[in-house]
């Protein structure tokens, strides 16, 4: 028998599973291939004892309907910079990366698919040059890897916000208020900017266009029109003012590998108070809502086919490649491709031109 080893890592998503699932189902066709997982990424691997379950048609039955991930995940460590703990208390990055790559082979462990945003793809990147057999599937709610299309989970999460911009019209409009909602999509305003045209907010506020405090609250003024109006604003977690800075939230997490965005929409309702903005306002931040529950059946497709094409991908020994979406293609990319530029919206594209069109303001 061959072995692939499948890994979630960083942030979980909806769709995860779905992928898992269709990896299994494919394989199962083969014959000769085993599937198992490493659990939480590749921590798996490098815990004593390890932590490797087999991923058959009874473990992912039924699965690509769940939301998160069956064999978890982690956005701290990985085998490039593993924590640990010195003598002093203080941490450090420990690689253990060789000892890594010799524990697959001890392990019998023929191909990876590492399932990731793009942290991960840098790290499986990093795995190939050291001689791994490795494939990478792209995920994150963010849509922010260039190389693919869409990832799958952002239809999902743009859904959920969505839904709640629908909710706060109806609350907004009983009370005669200003409602704000922040949205994840860390540098990237992809969900905010989905989110604001289908539930139809008056502002949007993205990273892409840092925006002006004082055209905002006009924009708001005359939407309000001295309480007797309402409006929605959504502002992405990455959103800054025309020369401000990112809102940075609390991080205490050892090993963690981002910065934690976090707080936007409370700078801007005091901001806007301090500017003289006269309204009742509210703010609701979504957060991991937005990375819960069911994927819809957009990204259990997309998902399902990312599955499919990565084992493919294995049995053509494509290592060193991403799977990618370029419609109406499923494709394969190079790693250096994969993690060469982040996916941003294009302040002068369609979709701005489509929500600038139907009066939705950015600040600018
Ligand atoms: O990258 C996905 C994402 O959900 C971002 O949108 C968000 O900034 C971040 O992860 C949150 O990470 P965590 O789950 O570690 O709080």
């Amino acid at each position: 028998m061959k072995r692939v080893l499948v890994a979630t890592g960083g942030g979980d998503c909806p769709g995860l599973n779905a992928v898992i699932r269709a990896i299994v189902k494919r394989a199962k066709r083969e014959r000769e291939w085993e599937v198992v997982g490493s659990i939480q990424s590749f921590d798996g691997i490098l815990r004593e004892p390890t932590e490797i379950i087999i991923l058959d048609d009874k473990a992912v039955a039924g699965i690509h309907v769940q939301g998160g991930t069956i064999i978890g995940t982690t956005n701290k460590g990985g085998p490039f910079a593993w924590p640990y703990k010195e003598k002093d208390g203080t941490w450090s990055a420990v690689d253990r990366s060789d000892e890594m790559i010799r524990k697959l082979q001890y392990l019998g462990v023929d191909a990876v698919i590492s399932i990731g945003g793009d942290g991960s793809q840098k790290i499986s990147q990093a795995l190939h040059q050291k001689g791994l057999n490795i494939i990478g599937v792209p995920k994150t709610i963010d849509n922010d890897l260039s190389a693919t299309d869409f990832t799958f989970g952002f239809q999902t999460a743009v859904q959920i916000a969505t839904e709640a911009v629908d909710k706060l019209v109806t609350t907004a409009s009983s009370h005669n208020r200003v409602l704000v909602l922040e949205v994840m999509g860390r540098n990237a305003g992809w969900i905010a900017l989905n989110a604001a045209i289908a539930g139809g907010a008056e502002v949007c506020l993205i990273p892409e266009i840092p925006y002006d405090i004082y055209k905002v609250m006009d924009k708001l003024n005359s939407r309000y029109n001295k309480g007797k109006g309402n409006a929605i604003v959504v502002i992405a977690e990455g959103a800054t003012q025309k020369d401000g800075n990112l809102t940075i939230g609390k991080n205490d997490e050892v090993g963690y590998e981002n910065i934690r965005l976090g707080g936007v929409s409370h700078k801007l309702v005091h901001d806007l108070k301090t500017i003289g903005f006269d309204a009742d306002m509210r703010v609701t931040v979504l957060g991991h809502l937005q990375r819960g529950g069911i994927p819809i059946a957009y990204d259990r497709i997309l998902a399902t086919q990312f599955g499919v094409k990565a084992f493919e991908m294995v049995l053509e020994g494509r290592y060193g490649e991403m799977v990618a979406y370029r419609h109406p293609k499923i494709i394969s990319v190079p790693f250096s491709e994969a993690v060469d530029k982040p996916n941003f919206v294009d302040p002068s594209g369609d979709l701005i031109k489509t929500a600038k069109g139907i009066g939705i303001n950015f600040g600018d």
